[in-house]
């Protein structure tokens, strides 16, 4: 629910993302990185039209909700689809606590914003690295997170966009109340740079799970970000 979203946001927060996890052992992956102490769990959600692959759908948002609920986390879903306005309840349903899409998506993401909030998450919207910060201009209020890619979407390990830190200053300027995440090549030299410009919530996927050791490579990046 957005009350959890929001208690857990209003600090910077490290979120991993599972697209790196191993699914064969999705539930103790997700456990030993909230034993590190992340509380925000990413969920990315990849249709095949939107970004070229395929990724994950409710069914394995919903496999991992109760666990991360229990934990006393929230879950992140990341909508890289179209028309996300026809998926937002089912993974509301699915237990997610914030879900966000692309302003590229859709045209109508001022109704989708409304109607997520309407839903009881936290509301955001994503923006790509080509696309320029004021088409979040007239969502100011809206929404609850906006996304800056700091990558293109849809893979996992992609080297971070060097003018990303530009960006989400411009962003932040423009963003109103709403938390700035960042998303793609996020690791312990990176994410100092996105917090200094205003972020707060720092997706990492292959720096945490790719990481011989995730729950040292979560306190570095933590350390990095000034996250807790
Ligand atoms: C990419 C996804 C990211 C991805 C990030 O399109 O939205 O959340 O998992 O992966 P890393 O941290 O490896 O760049
Ligand atoms: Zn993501």
């Amino acid at each position: 629910m957005s009350e959890r979203m929001a208690e857990l946001t209003a600090e910077r927060r490290v979120a991993p993302s599972i697209l790196s996890a191993d699914f064969s052992r999705l539930g103790s992956q997700v456990g030993e990185v909230m034993e590190a102490g992340a509380r925000v769990i990413h969920v990315d959600v990849m249709d095949g039209h939107f970004v070229p692959p395929i990724t994950i759908g409710p069914l394995v948002a919903a496999s991992i909700a109760d666990q991360v609920h229990a934990a006393g986390g929230a879950i992140d879903v990341h909508l890289m689809i179209e028309a996300p306005e026809r998926q937002i309840e089912v993974f509301a349903k699915a237990g997610a606590d914030s879900i966000t899409f692309h302003a590229e998506a859709t045209p109508h993401a001022s109704r989708t914003l409304s109607a997520i909030r309407e839903l009881g998450c936290l509301a955001g919207v994503a923006i790509n690295p080509g696309t320029p910060v004021e088409a979040v201009a007239e969502l100011r209020g809206l929404a609850d997170i906006v996304l800056c890619m700091t990558v293109n979407p849809g893979w996992g390990g992609q080297a971070f966009i060097a003018g990303s830190p530009d960006k989400v200053s411009r962003l932040a300027a423009l963003a109103g109340d709403a938390r700035i995440e960042v998303d793609g090549g996020i690791d312990a030299a990176t994410a100092g740079s996105a917090a200094a410009a205003g972020a707060s919530l720092f997706v990492a996927g292959s720096a945490l799970f790719g990481a011989a050791d995730p729950v040292a490579a979560y306190a570095e990046i933590a350390a990095a970000a000034g996250a807790v």
